[in-house]
């Protein structure tokens, strides 16, 4: 049995894109496995005032359970109403969103369970085979009225079971042909992001390609773009986790203030996870160090949860700009 998003409570992110475009600033797409971070996501998000993407991946469906997932959403959408009653606040949007959709058979099993946005991942495909699949999930996604995300370039890092060494910038010549041939409703671009908490080494000094986004913003203005593996992993975070007892290599991550720049252009959607993962390791790290004897998980799962919390309102807050947007989305 089909259900569609608008029974549960999700958006789609065809309104959240047209304000962030208007009123320059980013959407932001975290991730969720588990309750916790869902938790941490949709309270930062409601006390920010920020429409959110709640963003599963494959891998999560394969961790958590596909139709679990899906109940935790809407539970999630139900949870919002009820603290925003009780705290006095305004409601936000949330969307549902499938992360780096790799056929169109994931595409449609999430359409029917309810997801209210899809992504669809050709990148590592031949460009017409990209523009041939990506068609396809269209015509079939905006029969329910979900929207779109397409990519065009490849990222480097690993996403899933692919990863890739190198980057493959986005050709901005070829920006305007894929989207009038596919009909996506945004679309994730390669310019020097990268997925994981291994970017750049120490002391690189990491530059995103603004370059070529402002090329693409000219030959397709106003078209809403997406920027993946936007971590930006806090040296604070990294620190915490080495001297609990974690070995993480030294590392950085997107400087906050191109993401900053990034979300004032034509970047409506902002994509982060493994920050999330780090601050979680580091609240979960430090609390097994102070207190060996503990073993509740709500002792170590509840800090995790606060810090998560935190490095969520500091993002909606200080580098995406979407804090206080949600009335502009939900209103006329
Ligand atoms: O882009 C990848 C996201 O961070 C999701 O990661 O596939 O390990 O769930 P995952
Ligand atoms: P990070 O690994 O940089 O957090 O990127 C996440 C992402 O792009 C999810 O699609
Ligand atoms: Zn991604």
């Amino acid at each position: 049995m089909s259900t569609s998003y608008k029974e549960l409570g999700f958006v789609s992110t065809r309104k959240m894109f047209q304000k962030a475009v208007s009123a320059a600033f980013a959407v932001p797409a975290y991730n969720f496995n588990n309750m916790e971070q869902l938790q941490a996501i949709v309270t930062a998000c409601l006390e920010t005032q920020s429409p959110v993407i709640l963003q599963v991946s494959k891998g999560a469906r394969d961790y958590a359970d596909q139709t679990l997932l899906r109940y935790m959403g809407q539970g999630a959408v139900e949870m919002m109403r009820v603290q925003a009653k009780k705290k006095g606040l305004g409601e936000i949007p949330i969307a549902l969103h499938l992360d780096h959709g790799d056929s169109f058979e994931l595409v449609v099993s999430c359409i029917e369970s309810g997801f209210s946005s899809v992504m669809i991942d050709g990148s590592h495909l031949a460009y017409e085979d990209n523009v041939a699949l990506t068609r396809k999930v269209v015509d079939t996604a905006h029969g329910h009225d979900v929207t779109v995300e397409g990519e065009l370039g490849v990222l480097a890092g690993v996403e899933d079971e692919v990863s890739a060494e190198q980057h493959t910038y986005t050709r901005p010549e070829e920006v305007q042909d894929f989207v009038s041939k596919t009909g996506v409703d945004s679309l994730a671009i390669s310019i020097g992001t990268s997925h994981g908490a291994f970017k750049f080494k120490k002391g690189q000094n990491p530059q995103i390609r603004l370059d070529i986004l402002r090329e693409i913003e000219r030959r397709i203005p106003g078209f809403p773009i997406v920027l993946h593996g936007s971590s930006s992993v806090p040296q604070d975070i990294v620190a915490i986790i080495n001297a609990n007892g974690g070995k993480l290599e030294d590392s950085i991550g997107i400087p906050e203030e191109q993401l900053r720049e990034a979300a004032r252009s034509a970047v409506c959607k902002i994509n982060i996870d493994s920050d999330g993962r780090l601050a979680m390791t580091a609240a979960i790290r430090k609390a097994f160090a102070s207190k060996p004897s503990e073993f509740d998980p709500r002792k170590y799962l509840g800090p995790a949860r606060d810090a998560l919390k935190a490095l969520y309102i500091h993002k909606n807050r200080e580098v995406l700009g979407s804090a206080d947007k949600a009335p502009l989305i939900l209103g006329a």
